[in-house]
């Protein structure tokens, strides 16, 4: 059995794993490393999402990495730039030799005898008959497969589908050069995705219509930022992204905040942006959710293109619930009918962690929804192994940051202290039965909270989605903290492991 083995591997080259790299390479440039990568390209959300409109709905500057500055004037970008952008900061730092393409993890098993995981892999797309299995081992293990299925979305089976003449379609399975000029399009959902999709198709469709079961909160998001272009003009190029950058952190927490400490007020608040922006003939129901601000995730829309879309009529809104799909189109519970050529249920995404690969200690299963997260960067009661997950109130990119900036602090710490093995311990039962997003009721989350991890009642247990005590605990707060167990690196006479000892945190 053919075995490569690295010091560290990291699972996934999206947004989180190139990041992580590059930081690592950077800072621990002694370690070998590898990326091991499902689909034939980097990129992760940002290769797999093709359809109409994909693009950001948080700001470059706090989205884009702290190390490469976002050098454009749009706020928000589109798919394609992003992943060339992600595609740049690899090559920047010399990684396109470390990825691997086309294999998917599916089970890691930590050896404690041998200090070391031993990762399997499939190689996806082989010829058959081909020998499929690519055998890894590393020291250290980081997962940085985002948070949701790749293969599939959520697509609920709505009554009578079955005799729609029309294409349905999932937004995550959009069809190459698929053409729907000149056709009647229904939009099922209201989430990023919908919002997103409508204006985008608007101009080239006979009519499409945004079917939505609850509205959402929608604000505009103005997408040229004139501060940045003037800044940029007098300012050295990574002083005037740093400003920006802190200035847009800082309006997205106030905003945040807001939502939650004052809930009327703000809701008024984007009420009234939106019905400046629709105009006087769209009905308000449809964009007055029955949930607070920040209870579920708020859509951005740049320039509000929604609203345009709908105030010009080229777009129309519908609240209701489905019956039922018929030949031509949906009929609502209302006894309303909508005609349409095309379907597309932007119904949503599935969580799915680790992209289903199975994590195991000394062959023992070790599922992840039964352990809690420590400083929300590594597992509690699995060794060398950190798990990459961002923010879903902010975005994601800040949070994958720090923990990688963490990640290097805790390397040099063991490094310097001849340390092999870290396994974050629970000695005084914190756990709660509370999964890291609950607090999130959007329909996603609430679904499939289950295979999330869990987190506890205080320290580094809990978990606060908030970026300026993350970046305290991850980066200024000593790394011992009586909650993390190390091993020695020991060798025998020859030169090999023997059974590690336990040393004292
Ligand atoms: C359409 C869309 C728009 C979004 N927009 C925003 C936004 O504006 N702001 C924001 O903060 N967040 C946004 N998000 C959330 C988004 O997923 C993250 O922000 C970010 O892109 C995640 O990056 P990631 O690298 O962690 O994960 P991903 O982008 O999901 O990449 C994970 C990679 O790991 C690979 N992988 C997974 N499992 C395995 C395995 N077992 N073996 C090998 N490879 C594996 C995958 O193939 C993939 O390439 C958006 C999500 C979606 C779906
Ligand atoms: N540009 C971006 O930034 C962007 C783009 C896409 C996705 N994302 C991210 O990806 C995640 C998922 O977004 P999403 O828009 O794909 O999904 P989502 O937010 O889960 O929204 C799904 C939509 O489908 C509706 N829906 C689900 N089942 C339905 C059913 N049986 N009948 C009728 N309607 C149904 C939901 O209605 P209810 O609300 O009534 O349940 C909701 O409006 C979010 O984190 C989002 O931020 C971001």
């Amino acid at each position: 059995m053919n075995t490569q083995h690295f010091d560290t591997l990291i699972i996934g080259a999206g947004l989180s794993g190139i990041g992580t790299a590059v930081r690592l390479n950077k800072e621990h440039p002694q370690r070998s490393m590898a990326i091991i990568e499902r689909r034939e390209r980097m990129g992760g959300t940002w290769d797999l999402f093709r359809y109409p409109g994909i693009r950001s709905d948080s700001d470059m500057a706090s989205f884009g990495y702290g190390f490469k500055p976002w050098n454009s004037d749009k706020v928000l970008a589109d798919g394609p730039s992003i992943r060339n952008y992600i595609s740049e900061a690899a090559e920047e730092a010399g990684l396109l030799d470390k990825i691997q393409y086309g294999l998917q993890i599916t089970e890691s098993n930590w050896s404690s005898d041998q200090q070391h995981w031993r990762v399997t892999a499939v190689a996806e797309g082989s010829d058959p008959g081909e020998n499929k299995t690519r055998h890894f081992t590393c020291n250290f293990l980081i997962n940085c497969s985002g948070y949701f299925n790749h293969d599939k979305g959520f697509r609920p089976e709505f009554p009578g589908e079955e005799n729609f003449n029309g294409q349905i379609i999932h937004p995550q399975q959009w069809p190459e050069n698929f053409d729907y000029s000149g056709k009647k399009v229904l939009v099922i959902g209201s989430g990023a995705t919908a919002v997103t999709l409508v204006p985008s198709m608007a101009d080239k469709t006979e009519h499409i219509t945004m079917l939505q079961r609850s509205p959402s909160y929608v604000f505009t998001m103005p997408n040229n930022d004139k501060v940045s272009v003037l800044l940029r003009k007098f300012l050295p190029e990574k002083l005037a992204f740093k400003i920006v950058r802190t200035r847009n952190l800082i309006v997205q927490r106030g905003l945040y905040i807001a939502c939650r400490r004052w809930p009327k007020m703000m809701r008024k608040w984007l009420l009234n942006g939106v019905r400046k922006r629709v105009g006087p003939d769209v009905d308000m129901r449809h964009f007055s959710p029955n949930y607070m601000p920040w209870d579920e995730r708020l859509c951005a829309v740049p320039d509000g293109d929604l609203f345009d879309a709908l105030r010009e009529k080229r777009a129309s809104i519908v609240t209701d619930h489905i019956d039922s799909f018929t030949t031509d189109g949906v009929r609502l519970k209302s006894g309303d009918e909508i005609k349409a050529d095309i379907i597309i249920a932007a119904t949503g995404l599935n969580l799915q962690m680790m992209g289903g690969m199975e994590l195991k200690l000394d062959d023992k299963p070790m599922p992840l929804n039964q352990q809690m997260t420590y400083k929300g960067a590594l597992i509690e009661n699995i060794p060398n192994f950190m798990w990459v997950f961002g923010y879903t109130n902010a975005p994601w990119t800040l949070k994958s940051e720090i923990a990688s900036q963490y990640l290097c602090r805790l390397f040099r710490h063991m490094d310097e202290r001849d340390l092999a093995v870290v396994t974050p311990r629970d000695k005084e039962n914190h756990a709660l039965d509370d999964g890291i997003m609950d607090s999130l009721q959007s329909g996603y989350v609430q679904r499939d909270k289950h295979c999330l991890p869990r987190q506890g009642s205080e320290g580094p247990w809990q978990v606060t989605m908030h970026y300026g005590k993350d970046k305290k605990v991850l980066l200024n707060q000593p790394i011992d903290d009586g909650c993390l167990e190390y091993q020695a690196i020991r060798k025998n006479s020859s030169g090999g492991n023997v059974t590690p000892i336990a040393a004292a945190a």
